[in-house]
Formats: structure tokens, C-alpha cells, sequence
């Protein structure tokens, strides 16, 4: 990886919001990087890290078991700010001390008043809301710092060592319960670490456009392209940097949405003139799928139908060295970069095997968030509907018709999801909700249409607002928007004659109903 000019380290000593401080780091235009806790004094001196952010995590920092950090960071002159656990554990090393609290245990909005002649709080309001989750307490400063926050319950709620760069604080500026949050973070980003938001888009952009043309030569590139936005992205900045010499498989599936594959193919192929090849494998994938009702069974049998039609394929370009895919830095933590329990493992299908026979892997979104992906995206020029497209699972519609899938019950849903999307996007709430779309139940309810009694299908919606999708609820779509919805369902899609609304959040549901 390259190495950046001017690099923050996230410290990661397992706290639920590690990943949120370090975008909000990048929010402010300055780049950073999350590692375990075990990262050595050493290490921070020999990568040139400009300060060093301590999250929180759920350890007590007098117990002997929790997480340390190595003290001797503390001797490398660089600046550190201690967040929550990050905070106790900064007083609790340095010689202060740290208690558990017996009955005023702080959680939740809470008001804080402040020394804003403090480095951390300059030009800040005296008093404000903070965030705080915490069950223990600096009870005793160290030596050489002093309190710069007090709030009823806490009499550290922030301490400082202006001579030394030292800050701790007891609540989380990086979530956005705390008002001036992001404030706090600048002037500790620009005014103690002395970085100068250089991390733009715009150089990120063109800065990997001529990294990769240097890595790849005159080596060949293939990319499996799902039309999401991370494979659309990482293939676009492949493109820029060798144009021909990267070819796309689009492997269509029959699983797609209404219009999806055709405007996938039309976006990359047309307006950007890339190699695509669409592979139209519907078929296949729908003999394989037959009567398969299990849901995993489902994810299964697309997941390596998928891989073999990939293979297949690819066997037929001849020789290329490189495969490029769209890992981005969510990923990378959550496969071990920091110590934040490892989460998911399910959601794969399109994925390929690392055995595939390549001699390397392009991934050019390693080091980006969804949002800096994003932005990147409509750096390189990709249509809007396309960067901030939902995300959309790997097994498509086969995991929204529940039970077994057959070609006339994926029309009935991909006419019902069509009615939704464009409902949301003209309410004008398809930027807000951060997933949704139909389900076909299957069940069949009674009904009266006309004059006449039917006996139809049951398409369920499902709308959800999540920031990391591990935990979810449902949107509060206004009632004239799913009125609206549901009338235009019965009456321009066939053989469906009920509408509900899941009203379940995650958990104890998931977002999709399989
Ligand atoms: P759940 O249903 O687990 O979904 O709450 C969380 C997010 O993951 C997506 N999802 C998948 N994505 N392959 C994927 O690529 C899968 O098998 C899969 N299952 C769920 C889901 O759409 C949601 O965004």
C-alpha cells in the first residue's frame, strides 16, 4: 500500500464505534488507519503516524486483563486523544485514577460543560450535549494534565496535557448525539496532530488512476462486475488506468431486478465503451434453483453456479494475470485489521475463491469507506442512480420469493419492487432509507376485486434505515406513500391481491426475509 503524507491511527481496543471515529477523521479530510490495540511504539514511530486516537471498547482499564496499549508510545512525542475506555486507559497508564460507578452510571444524551480555553474545545460552546456509554470514571487526573469538562455525574468528563499533546475524553465525539462533536475532532486533528485535510477525492482519484497504470503494465485485468456500486467503482478506476486491457463479466443471473441487467449493460458498455461481456445464464441458475425452497440451499447453488459461469467464461479470454475486485476498508477491518469482534460471513455469494489462478489481485477500494467510495464514484463520472444505488445481495430475487422460485412468480415480484422504487424515489425518500424493496410471501390470501372473490399472492414491503445494516429499523414511510404504493401493486400487477407492511426492526429480524 502506499504510504500517505499525513496518516492518524485508530487504535482499536474493541469498541463499537471504531469504524465511525475513523470516518469521521476522513470527514475531516485527513486519512487514517485502524489497527489492534497490540500495535507497538515501534510500529507508530517507524509508519510516521501525525497523533494516535484510542477508542473505547467494553474492558475496565484498572482490570488486568483488559486491552493496554505499550507505554512507551507515550514517550514518542506524538498527539494522542483517548475516547471513553481510550480516556480511562490514557489516565489509568499515566498514573491517575480510574473507578467503576455504582449508581450513576452515565448512557445516553447528557449535558457537559467545558473549558473552551482548552486546545480541544477552542471557539466550542461552554455547554452542550454529549454523548457518553460508560460504566467506570477517572476519579484522579494524572500528573500534569488538567480537567477541561465536567458534567453532573462525571468530573472528568475530559482532561488535557497541553504540554505533552495528551486528551482524553469520556464521551464519544464521533457519534452524532454529540453536538459539536466533529469540532472537537478538527481541533484535535489540525490544532494538536498539525494535519491540513489533504485527503480530497479528487487526488485520491487520480493518484490511483497512475498507481494502478504503473502496477499493471501491459498485464491483462478482469473484473467480475455486479453493477453494485464497489465492483462499478473499482472497475471504472481500472479503466481510466488501462482502458481495453481490463475486461468485465457481468454475470446475469435471471435474478435482477426489473431493467438492472440492461442498464448495467448500457451504462458500461455504451457511455463508457468498457470490454463487457454479459453472460445471460438465467436459465441455468433457474434449473439449478427448481424446486429449492431452504433459503442457505438457495445462496448455495447461486454461489457456485455463479463461480463456475465465471470460470468458464474467463477460460475463454485466454491468459490474464490479474483479478480485480471490490474490497473496501469495512471489509478489511472486519477480516482482522482491528480487534472489533469479527461479524458476518454470509454475505459472499458473487465473491470468488482467492485460488482462482491468478497471479495477483487488484483492489483498488482497499482503503475507502462506502461514502468515500461513493464519492470517488461520481468523481470518475458514474451516474448518480448507480453510486448510490441500495445494496442489493448476491442471490438477487431468489431470497425475496420465499419458498421455490419459478420465472412467473420473479416477474410478479420485479413488477411489485419496480412500483415501490419509483414510489420512494418520487416521495423523494430514496436517500433516506437506506434499503428497500418487495417480497413475494408466498402466501395467498381471499380477497374481492370487482365483484369477484379472489384467492392471490401477498407481497410484503420492506424499508429500512441502518447505519451498517447489523442492526436496522423500519422506516417510517408516511401512510399517503404506502397507500399510494399498495393501490398501484393491485392494481397494475397481476395476481397479487394483498399488501403488508413489515413493521420488524433488526434484530430480533433480519432486513431480508431469508
Ligand atoms: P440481513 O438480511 O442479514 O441483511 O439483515 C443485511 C444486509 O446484507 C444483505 N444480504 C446479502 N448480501 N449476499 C449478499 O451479497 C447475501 O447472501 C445476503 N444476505 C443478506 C442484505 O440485502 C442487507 O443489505
Amino acid at each position: 500500500m502506499e504510504i500517505k503524507e499525513q496518516t492518524v491511527l485508530i487504535m482499536d481496543f474493541g469498541g463499537q464505534y471504531t469504524q465511525l471515529i475513523a470516518r469521521r477523521v476522513r470527514e475531516c479530510n485527513v486519512y487514517c488507519e485502524i489497527k489492534s490495540y497490540k500495535t507497538t511504539a515501534e510500529e507508530i514511530k517507524e509508519r510516521g503516524y501525525m497523533g494516535v486516537i484510542f477508542t473505547g471498547g467494553p474492558n475496565s482499564a484498572y482490570d488486568d486483563n483488559g486491552p493496554k496499549c505499550d507505554p512507551k508510545l507515550f514517550e514518542l512525542g506524538i498527539p494522542v486523544l483517548g475516547i471513553c475506555y481510550g480516556a480511562q486507559l490514557m489516565a489509568q497508564t499515566l498514573g491517575g485514577k480510574v473507578v467503576g460507578i455504582k449508581d450513576n452510571r452515565e448512557y445516553g444524551k447528557t449535558d457537559v460543560e467545558f473549558n473552551t480555553s482548552s486546545l480541544l474545545f477552542h471557539a466550542a460552546k461552554k455547554e452542550n450535549v454529549c454523548w457518553m456509554s460508560h460504566t467506570d470514571r477517572i476519579e484522579q487526573i494524572p500528573h500534569g494534565f488538567k480537567i477541561t469538562a465536567i458534567s453532573k455525574d462525571c468530573p472528568v468528563a475530559a482532561m488535557e496535557d497541553i504540554k505533552r499533546n495528551f486528551f482524553a475524553v469520556q464521551f464519544h465525539p464521533e457519534v452524532q448525539h454529540t453536538a459539536e462533536g466533529m469540532l472537537y475532532l478538527r481541533n484535535f486533528l489540525y490544532n494538536a496532530c498539525m494535519c491540513t485535510a489533504d485527503w480530497q477525492m479528487d487526488s485520491f482519484v487520480s493518484d490511483t488512476i497512475v498507481r494502478l497504470r504503473r502496477q499493471i503494465g501491459k498485464k491483462k485485468v478482469l473484473c467480475a462486475l455486479s453493477g453494485g456500486v464497489d465492483s462499478s467503482v473499482a472497475a471504472m478506476l481500472v479503466h481510466k488506468a488501462v482502458g481495453k486491457q481490463l475486461t468485465c463479466i457481468f454475470v446475469d443471473h435471471g435474478l435482477l431486478r426489473k431493467d438492472e441487467g440492461d442498464q448495467v449493460e448500457k451504462v458500461f458498455k455504451e457511455q463508457f465503451d468498457m470490454n463487457l461481456i454479459r453472460v445471460n445464464a438465467k436459465d441455468r441458475f433457474l434449473s439449478k434453483l427448481a424446486g429449492v425452497s431452504d433459503p442457505e440451499r438457495k445462496r448455495k447453488i447461486i454461489g457456485e453456479e455463479f463461480i463456475r459461469v465465471f470460470e468458464e467464461e474467463s477460460a475463454k479470454l485466454g491468459k490474464i494475470e490479474y483479478l480485480c475486485q471490490g474490497t473496501i476498508y469495512p471489509d478489511v477491518v472486519e477480516s482482522g485489521a482491528g480487534e472489533s469482534a469479527v461479524i458476518k460471513s454470509h454475505h459472499n455469494v458473487g465473491g470468488l475463491p482467492e485460488d482462482i489462478g491468478f497471479e495477483g489481485l487488484i483492489e483498488p477500494l482497499r482503503d475507502l469507506f462506502k461514502d468515500e467510495v461513493r464519492r470517488a464514484g461520481l468523481e470518475l463520472g458514474i451516474p448518480e442512480f448507480l453510486v448510490f444505488r441500495q445494496p442489493f445481495p448476491g442471490p438477487g430475487l431468489a431470497i425475496r420469493v420465499l419458498g421455490d422460485i419459478t420465472e412467473e412468480k420473479l416477474e410478479i415480484l420485479r413488477e411489485a419492487d419496480a412500483v415501490m422504487r419509483e414510489e420512494i424515489a418520487a416521495a423523494g425518500l430514496d436517500k433516506d432509507i437506506n434499503q428497500y424493496f418487495a417480497v413475494l410471501t408466498g402466501i395467498k390470501s381471499v380477497g374481492v376485486m370487482g365483484d369477484g372473490r379472489t384467492y392471490d399472492n401477498t407481497i410484503a414491503l420492506r424499508a429500512v434505515t441502518t447505519d451498517d445494516f447489523m442492526t436496522a429499523d423500519w422506516a417510517r414511510i408516511p401512510y399517503d406513500v404506502l397507500e399510494k404504493i399498495s393501490n398501484r401493486i393491485i392494481n397494475e400487477v397481476k395476481n397479487v391481491n394483498r399488501v403488508v407492511y413489515d413493521i420488524t426492526s433488526k434484530p430480533p429480524a433480519t432486513v431480508e426475509w431469508e
